[in-house]
């Protein structure tokens, strides 16, 4: 009992240096293709169709994450947006090499790297990298930091009316449905502002330390949203997420290929009284 906590702590140390080893060696990668692009380091390939594309630095960043994380900690189960599951072990890594890539292919400054970390199944650590900005969020151990530094958020304001909302709904490829754009009506006319800045990993992190109030999103998979929730729920804020039929989830590490629909705000906002939680009770979003 005495002597295996000691060694638990190690090992969830060792794993948050790595953590952020590999967000820095990805976003390395990241901030050098965007810097000096290129028609190489931006050759592009569509996925799901013309509004989702891969770029040649989505790839080689996540290799570099990869690299980094095999090469400290070989027993890791890697699943990452590019490459899929890969490895085996007990530690498992949900990783977005680059979270906001059609910015990112743009010349816009606005992505992020987002890596997860689990052990056994339990969080370990999230960490969102902005490469650009060169800011490190980071939720391990009950502590969010910033650069190492920890974060104290304070309230941005309490209601719609006082606050800007984040979300990158509606979502591109396909018109959005006559209730989608009824919700983004709702969402225009009740809050301050509604953001649509491209990288959900970075919405959920700009939540989690306070620079935002409340952030939205419902088209997204494990990898992007991951690492933000880690950080938004070490923060102390409100996690709302929800499967395909609008039942609340607990967004832990398996169930997060499930989750929908998901809402993140800062501990004291009126989450009740914001047309966002009227919008997720009727399922209209
Ligand atoms: C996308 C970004 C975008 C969100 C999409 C994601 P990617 O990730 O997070 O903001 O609206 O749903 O797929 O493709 O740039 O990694
Ligand atoms: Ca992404
Ligand atoms: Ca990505």
């Amino acid at each position: 009992m005495t002597l295996s906590k000691p060694i638990v702590n190690d090992l969830n140390e060792t794993i948050e240096t790595v953590a952020c080893q590999a967000a820095r060696a990805a976003g390395m990668v990241a901030r050098q293709g965007f810097l000096n692009a290129s028609p190489e380091t931006l050759a592009t390939e569509q996925k799901a169709g013309f509004f989702d594309i891969v770029t040649a630095s989505d790839k080689a960043a996540e290799r570099a994450a990869c690299d980094t994380i095999w090469s400290h900690i070989p027993a890791s189960r890697i699943l990452g947006e590019e490459g899929g599951w890969q490895g085996e072990g007990d530690t498992t890594w949900i990783i977005d090499p680059i979270d906001g890539t059609s910015n990112f292919a743009s010349g816009l400054p606005f992505f992020s790297v987002s890596i997860a970390a689990y052990h056994k199944g339990e969080p370990v650590c999230g960490v969102v990298y902005d490469p650009v900005r060169d800011e490190l969020f980071m939720a391990a151990g009950g502590r969010l930091t910033l650069n190492g530094e920890t974060v104290e958020p304070f309230l941005r304001g309490r209601t719609d009316r006082e606050v800007e909302v984040l979300t990158n709904a509606p979502y591109e490829g396909e018109r959005p449905s006559r209730a989608a754009q009824e919700a983004h009506a709702d969402l225009v006319n009740s809050f301050r502002a509604v953001r649509r800045l491209g990288s959900c990993a970075l919405h959920l992190a700009y939540v989690a330390v306070g620079r935002v109030a409340i952030c939205y999103e419902s088209k997204f998979s494990a990898w992007d949203i991951a690492a933000g929730i880690q950080l938004v729920q070490t923060a102390g804020g409100h996690v709302h997420a929800q499967d395909a039929d609008g039942r609340t989830l607990e967004p832990h590490q398996d169930a997060l290929g499930s989750v929908k629909r998901l809402v993140v705000a800062q501990a004291g906002f009126d989450y009740q009284s914001s047309c966002l939680s009227r919008l997720m009770a009727d399922g209209t979003l």
